[in-house]
């Protein structure tokens, strides 16, 4: 029985959630194109959760719900407090304060569909409260309670930063919440898909999802993208300095994808924003760096710019700490975690691959003493 190392190419489920067919990435059989140009946020967690668009009463509903939900408990508050956060990447903070939630939700070991939905709605309500709260903490801030009435972006933007976002601001997060919603069965959500196909919890599916993200090769690169790009320095340097990585077989970070092979279609918006936003803010060599490097990657390695790349300057450019850029992820991506496991538990079997041997055979057991 030969293994097929890292999965490459095995389908391992069927879905209807998204799709990525010749390089086209759907939700639900919209294309990404058509959404990030269009849709809010919390159009997109609707269809994800519902595989349908909402009509406006379902979308207010939905917007109510969410809003309604994004207060954190006390003792959650309490515990964040009660670390030296300085030290503390917010990615296990986030993983830890998920899977804290549960303690609190008397729900947390239903597993009726009505109430995996209802603590779906608290999951995504909750997430950028804990990203904002974890980030103000830190700073020897006050965490500040959403308001009600702004968008789910607007929100997570006021909580961040403690004033009403522009316009502009709202749209950029807005549309890299859309993009990073749901990708197929990338490595996170199928951590989320094993984790409850044993029939465990939701908090538990989300909680081994954000462990996953948090890895580098995953969505941990968008913060690896930029400290490369604050490490080269000026547009002069990129090439040198990405010659010479290649040359000690570093991985450059934002590049390269396991499915795309011509491009990645949720970067062109993502380096569009990136042009716009560095230009307005005065960080337009985080732009020039990008495109040299991405021209040169893909001119000599032929690997495509993946989203984590122009993500980097995108978040940069909005004033957000280095370290945040992955939660932010999570705090998309939440909703096509909630949705895949939503799906599993509805036609569920267990997910147990089997492994190639290649240990040795055949060893007798020798007692402690003569070995
Ligand atoms: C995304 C990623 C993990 C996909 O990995 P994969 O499908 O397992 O591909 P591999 O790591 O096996 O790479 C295949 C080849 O391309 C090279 N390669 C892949 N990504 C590369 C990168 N970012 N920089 C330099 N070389 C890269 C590998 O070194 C390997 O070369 P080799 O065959 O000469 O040894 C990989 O491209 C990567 O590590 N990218 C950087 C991290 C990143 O941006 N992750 C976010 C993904 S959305």
């Amino acid at each position: 029985m030969a293994s097929t190392k890292g999965l490459e190419g095995i389908t391992a489920t069927e879905s209807k959630i998204s799709s990525i067919i010749d390089d086209k990435l759907t939700y639900v059989g919209y294309d990404i194109d058509d959404l990030a140009n269009n849709s809010s946020f919390e159009e997109v967690v609707y269809l994800l959760w519902n595989q349908k668009l909402p009509t406006q009463t379902e979308l207010d509903g939905l917007k109510e719900e969410l809003n309604n939900n994004m207060e954190l408990p006390k003792e959650v508050i309490d515990h964040l407090k009660s670390y030296d956060l300085s030290t503390v990447h917010p990615m296990a903070a986030l993983r830890t304060t998920i899977s804290m939630l549960g303690l609190f939700d008397s729900e947390a070991d239903e597993m009726d569909e009505e109430a995996n939905k209802r603590k779906a709605v608290r999951l995504q309500a909750k997430i950028s409260t804990i990203v904002t709260a974890f980030s103000r903490i830190r700073k020897g801030e006050e965490p500040i309670s959403p308001k009600s009435g702004l968008s789910f972006a607007a929100n997570f933007l006021y909580m961040l930063n403690g004033k009403e976002p522009e316009d502009v601001e709202i749209e950029a997060i807005n549309k890299a919440l859309v993009l990073h919603a749901d990708h197929e069965l990338n490595a996170s959500t199928f951590t989320a898909r094993v984790c409850v196909a044993t029939l465990s919890d939701v908090y538990s599916g989300v909680t081994a999802a954000i462990g996953a993200l948090k890895g580098p090769l995953h969505g941990g690169a968008n913060e690896q993208v930029m400290a490369m790009l604050k490490e080269i320095g000026s547009v002069e340097n990129a090439i040198p300095a990405i010659e010479k990585k290649l040359e000690n077989k570093e991985k450059i970070m934002g590049m390269g994808h396991r499915v795309y092979r011509n491009g990645d279609p949720r970067a062109k918006h993502l380096k569009e924003m990136s042009r716009e936003l560095t230009e307005l803010t005065g960080h337009s060599k985080y732009y020039e760096m990008s495109i040299k490097i991405e021209d040169y990657i893909k001119e000599n390695k032929g690997l495509p710019a993946n989203v984590d790349f122009y993500s980097a300057s995108v978040y940069h450019s909005l004033g957000i700490d280095h370290d945040l850029f992955t939660p932010i992820f999570a705090v998309s991506r939440v909703s096509g975690w909630l949705a895949h496991i939503l799906e599993q538990y509805s036609d569920n079997r267990l997910i147990r691959p089997r492994a190639e041997y290649v240990g040795p055979k055949g060893q007798k057991y020798t007692p402690i003493e003569d070995r």
